[in-house]
């Protein structure tokens, strides 16, 4: 059986055979070359056929191996190591060298990463001043993004993104100092002084003590929550090409260093349709306030007057296999920080919405971001912290994409095209005659 479509234009009658490329699973993600349709044209005049897809709900925009998700069946992948597996036997570090690498490291190639990762947390004190000049109350997000952009600025070799020394220098540099940008964000929020980076804790670890570091002399993270934010890093490492993934591609597509690139994709991901949205959802609980609120909210967000956030998404039509981790590792948070209230409210939402024919016929499930932000509050991250808390460990998905993209024989850069609809030609009006 060919594997091609053979599509007639009834315009001219005249037929076309375009092939089908497939992908690992023939009937998930078998896709036609767009720029076949270009041939497709009623005389020599005609600028052939586009296809026409606001926020690319049927495009591929790539091939890529790092994740594979199956919507309706709830699945996540990380090179094809489902992610329940990797939550319960994995670590950060080592889910990071396998986004980054394709494979498991050895236990030789894990060292060697880790020591790379841990030599690298540390900033330029010259940052220190950069972030100190933002204003009491900067959204740490807005502080995260354009550090991240100067950050590039301390290093001009990352200019030379074909160097494969100075591509993996830089990949080490954007990995290990998310955190530390991260937690200085947040002791400058919270006027605290910059807890520097202890290189004898492990990545979470290492990000709980520059965060909570008071005047002891050496921070001790719970075990508990240490474990917790490693699992919460996990789940948010990497997700195919969501909104943030593909603005790193785009802009990472014009050949920029890739320090411009990341702070690209955390703008992206800032957005509450996105990464944000973990930040609405508390906010959302708190304004619900109590169980009983609920059907009045339900009914609100069934009349289009507001978004359920947490709920939905453009790829799962099942449950968030990644919310379903993060309902059941919820209360071992709780016995070391006290339960977060605002679980019940989440929960009984749940229930209700996943009862109501509103939510089932539109096939709309918590996402990620629906438990995730109950677990941050509860280990005493403020609400907006909960982006950033995306982006550290996204960073690597980012990055990931990144590469695979400029090693893609079939890489431009991402110019999309427009089916125009505004005025014909027309001459200048002069003042008068308008
Ligand atoms: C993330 O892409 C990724 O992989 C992202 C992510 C990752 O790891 O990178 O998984 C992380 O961003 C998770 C999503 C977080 N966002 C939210 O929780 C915000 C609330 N959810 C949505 O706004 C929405 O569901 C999106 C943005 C996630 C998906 O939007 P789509 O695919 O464009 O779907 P849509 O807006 O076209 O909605 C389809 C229908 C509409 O109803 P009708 O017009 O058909 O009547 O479902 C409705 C929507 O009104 N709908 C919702 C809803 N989400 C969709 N109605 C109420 N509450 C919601 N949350």
């Amino acid at each position: 059986m060919p594997e091609t479509l053979t599509i007639t234009d009834n315009r001219t009658g005249k037929t076309y055979e375009v092939p089908i490329m497939k992908g690992t699973y023939p009937k998930y993600g078998s896709a036609i070359p767009a720029i076949a349709l270009r041939d497709i044209k009623v005389d020599d005049e005609d600028f052939g056929l586009l296809t026409y897809d606001p926020g690319f709900t049927n495009t591929a925009s790539c091939k890529s191996s790092v994740s594979f998700i199956d919507g309706e069946r709830g699945i996540l992948r990380y090179r094809g190591y489902p992610i329940q597996d990797l939550a319960a036997n994995s670590t950060f570090l080592e889910v990071a060298y396998l986004i980054l690498h394709g494979e498991l490291p050895s236990e030789s190639q894990l060292s060697e990463w880790t020591n790379n990762i841990t030599n690298h947390t540390m900033l330029h004190e010259n940052m220190k001043k950069f972030l100190g000049g933002f204003h009491h109350d900067a959204h740490p997000m807005g502080m995260v993004i354009s550090t991240v952009a100067a950050l590039g600025t301390f290093y001009p070799g990352a200019r030379d993104i074909y160097n494969e020394s100075d591509r993996r220098e830089q990949i080490y540099r954007l990995t290990a100092k998310m955190p530390t940008i991260a937690a200085y964000a947040f002791r400058h929020s919270a006027g605290l002084h910059f807890a520097y980076p202890d290189n004898n804790l492990s990545y979470a670890g290492n990000f709980l003590n520059m965060l909570f570091k008071m005047t002891e002399l050496n921070y001790k993270p719970d075990p508990v929550l240490e474990h917790a934010l490693d699992v919460l890093f996990i789940l948010h490492a990497d997700h195919e090409q969501n909104c943030s993934a593909s603005a790193m591609r785009a802009v990472g597509s014009s050949l920029p260093d890739p320090y411009v690139s990341v702070a690209s994709a955390a703008a992206a991901l800032w957005g509450p349709l996105h990464g944000g949205a973990n930040e609405a959802v508390l906010r959302m609980l708190r304004e619900i306030g109590s169980v009983d609120k609920i059907p009045a909210y339900i009914d609100r967000a069934k009349s289009g007057e507001f978004r359920l956030m947490g709920f939905g998404h453009r790829v799962y039509k099942n449950y968030d296999p990644r919310a379903k981790i993060l309902r059941e590792m919820a209360p071992q948070v709780f016995e070391i920080t006290g339960k977060n209230p605002l679980i019940d409210i989440a929960k009984e939402l749940e229930r209700i919405a996943l009862e109501d024919e509103y939510f089932v016929s539109r096939k709309l499930y918590p996402n990620v971001d629906f438990y995730s932000g109950i677990i941050y509050e509860a280990m005493g991250f403020p609400v907006a912290m909960f982006p950033v808390l995306f982006a550290i460990p996204r960073t690597v998905g980012w990055l990931a994409q990144w590469q695979e993209q400029l090693d893609d024989p079939d890489f431009r850069i991402a110019r999309p095209r427009q089916v125009y609809t505004g005025e014909d030609e027309r001459s200048y009006k002069p003042m008068n005659s308008r």
